[in-house]
């Protein structure tokens, strides 16, 4: 049974205006979810895709967003320490964090340098219940982000959770430690797990390189593998992908300029 795309599908002709579609939703979603409850809970997405939308956002600053009301975590993180090059808060404090006006409180950051990873894991657990009011025993839908912002690899893989991986059957646990694939590094991740993921309010998909298209253009047509965890995330809120038109397959497409013959 194919998993269905769960959500609207927005293809945009490059990586740049998929970029800037993401960074103005990204505001609607925040300034929202501000407005309703008075804070925007976002949980940001590692690897290279999303430093473009990062850096249109720091270069819109609090004109867009109040970043006063806004707490940023993380959907994953590399076994690494802080100011790591692979580091996605390293990254990401790069790109965005150091250029807003925003409290270090108010970053809650996955703490990779611990060892063991599981220690990493068992800490960011703990932060995010008692962020969000949960016992030691909450289930994992009482995690309720805004907003999840994912990529999407080659594998399919999306955060930290990888084809085949155990830590895609997870239940009960919010946060865990996985591994990438060999010859991949770092190796060792931490992740949110599915039901955390597919527990926001919204989930984001930020997707753009011809590289993908082999997983995203099924995965828009609704024939992607169960198998893949980018299908597996069926949001109980709404999802949407932003994906150029070569990580959707079509950027082959003959482009008839002038009027129709
Ligand atoms: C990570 C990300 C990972 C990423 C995809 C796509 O830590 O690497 O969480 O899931 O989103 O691998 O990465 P690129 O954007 O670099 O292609």
């Amino acid at each position: 049974m194919a998993q269905p795309v769960n959500g609207d599908a927005h293809v945009h002709g490059d990586a740049e205006t998929a970029a800037l579609a993401a960074a103005a939703r990204f505001v609607e979603i925040g300034q929202g979810a501000i407005d309703e409850r008075g804070r925007f809970c976002v949980a940001l997405a590692g690897g290279a895709t999303p430093a473009r939308m990062y850096e249109i956002l720091a270069a819109a600053r609090g004109r867009a967003l109040d970043w006063k009301r806004v707490h940023v975590f993380f959907g994953d993180e590399r076994c690494v320490p802080p100011d790591h090059p692979s580091s996605n808060y390293a990254t990401t404090r790069r790109g965005l964090l150091d250029r807003i006006e925003l409290e270090q409180r108010r970053v809650h950051r996955i703490e990779g340098e611990l060892q063991p990873p599981e220690r990493a894991a068992e800490r960011y657990e703990s932060m995010l219940r008692t962020f969000f009011g949960a016992t030691e025993a909450g289930p994992p839908t009482a995690c309720t982000f805004d907003l999840v912002l994912l990529g999407v690899g080659e594998d399919a893989h999306t955060a930290s959770l990888f084809p085949g991986s155990q830590a895609l059957t997870e239940e009960r646990r919010w946060a865990m430690h996985t591994q990438a694939p060999g010859g991949v590094e770092p190796r060792d991740r931490i992740t949110l797990t599915l039901p955390v993921i597919n527990a926001a309010r919204r989930v984001m998909f930020l997707v753009s390189g011809g590289n993908k298209s082999r997983v995203i253009r099924p995965l828009l047509a609704g024939l992607g593998d169960p198998g893949w965890p980018a299908a597996m995330v069926q949001c109980a809120g709404r999802t949407e992908w932003h994906v150029d038109e070569a990580a959707a397959g079509l950027a082959d497409r003959v482009r008839v300029h002038g009027p129709n013959p």
